[in-house]
């Protein structure tokens, strides 16, 4: 694949896909210690036919975005976070963990060498930096890995999900992650199990899934690639809690400004035959931002919440308050800003 041309960038049509950038960042755990890795100009990764992640799905990964702001600075939104998510995942794998400051170190490397690919501040877009470890032993019996490769790459996208423009969901009847399975890492098999229900749910016209708790079928747990939270018709702000969901950064920062927005955050279990106590709902997560759900389809029955054609209020206060933080337009009040 050839070398993304910058010239051939449309900052405001980007898309969310893949684009091979300058350089990547790469280092091998091997002989029990990672080698020193950095910089590289390979953007391919060269694998054993038995490597452990290619049959048994030893991989973890991360998702962020650095944000150009209006002085033309860029932004990382708690890059130390998403190395400790990482870790967490890595061990839920019986994988190697990677030192936080390292991590936070090479991604700020990679987005400083791919500055050029950070989209203009108001374009819409970001640069979407995903870290990732893998297993990369030959292996035919199922144990661990005992060599890793670690790699990061960057490419900029747009919004993952629209906009603020409502979309219509569907309640999944099949389960992302089992019951005290691997929900709260981040990890390709959860992925590549929505895939299926992703595609059906495309196909009968919905933007995406989502999935319920795995034990009853009865709560809420979240979407395939984001967090889900309601808005009560008393005002407040609701977000499931529950043990098979990813912990996104996104929802843990949220649950903060909908403090000090007056919305009396909750952590709860949202039963999804009490649709009807809510006005809003939407989306949270790196991708997503903040993405507002026009409907709700289960069983066949359609529920609307604010709106199938505008953001409600609260859900556009989100948006703008998290969003503000991000570009660098509102107060970082707790420090979640780390320039690159
Ligand atoms: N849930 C799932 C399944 C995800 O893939 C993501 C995306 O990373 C999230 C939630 C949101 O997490 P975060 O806000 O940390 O990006
Ligand atoms: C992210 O939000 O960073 C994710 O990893 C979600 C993915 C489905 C794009």
């Amino acid at each position: 694949m050839a070398k993304q041309d910058i010239k051939d960038l449309d900052w405001k049509n980007l898309g969310f896909e893949y684009r091979d950038l300058p350089y990547s960042y790469n280092e091998e755990f091997k002989d029990g210690k990672w080698q020193n890795g950095g910089l590289t100009t390979e953007s391919t990764l060269t694998l054993s036919e038995g490597a452990e992640e290619l049959h048994y799905g030893q991989e973890v990964f991360e998702g962020m975005k650095a944000y150009r702001t209006k002085d033309g600075s860029i932004n990382l939104f708690r890059p130390d976070m998403n190395a400790k998510r990482l870790n967490n995942s890595a061990k839920r794998l019986v994988m190697q963990t990677y030192p936080e400051d390292k991590f936070v170190a090479a991604v700020k490397e990679v987005v400083k060498v791919n500055e050029d690919f950070v989209p203009p501040y108001g374009s819409g877009g970001s640069l979407y930096i995903r870290p990732f470890m893998i297993g990369t032993e030959p292996v035919v019996g199922v144990s661990p890995s005992s060599t890793y490769t670690f790699h990061i790459y960057a490419t900029p996208v747009g919004a993952y999900i629209k906009g603020l423009h409502p979309m219509p969901y569907v309640v999944s009847q099949y389960d992302r992650a089992a019951y005290a399975g691997t929900g709260q890492a981040k990890t390709a098999g959860n992925y590549a199990g929505s895939l299926l229900p992703g595609k059906e749910a495309h196909d009968a016209g919905f933007a995406g899934e989502l999935y319920l708790d795995p034990r009853q079928h009865k709560y809420i747990d979240e979407f395939g690639g984001a967090n889900f939270y309601a808005i009560g018709k008393d005002g407040k702000f609701y977000t499931p809690k529950s043990d098979s969901i990813l912990p996104s950064i996104t929802k843990k920062s949220i649950l903060t400004i909908a403090k000090d927005l007056g919305l009396d955050p909750t952590e709860t279990h949202i039963d999804v035959n009490d649709l009807d106590e809510f006005t809003e709902a939407g989306a949270m997560g790196t991708a997503a931002v903040i993405s507002p759900v026009g409907s709700l389809t289960n069983n066949g029955k359609k529920h609307v919440f604010y709106s199938e054609t505008e953001p409600g209020p609260v859900t556009q206060k989100l948006y703008d308050s998290l969003y503000g933080i991000q570009e660098g337009d509102a107060e970082d009040k707790y420090g979640w800003v780390e320039k690159v």
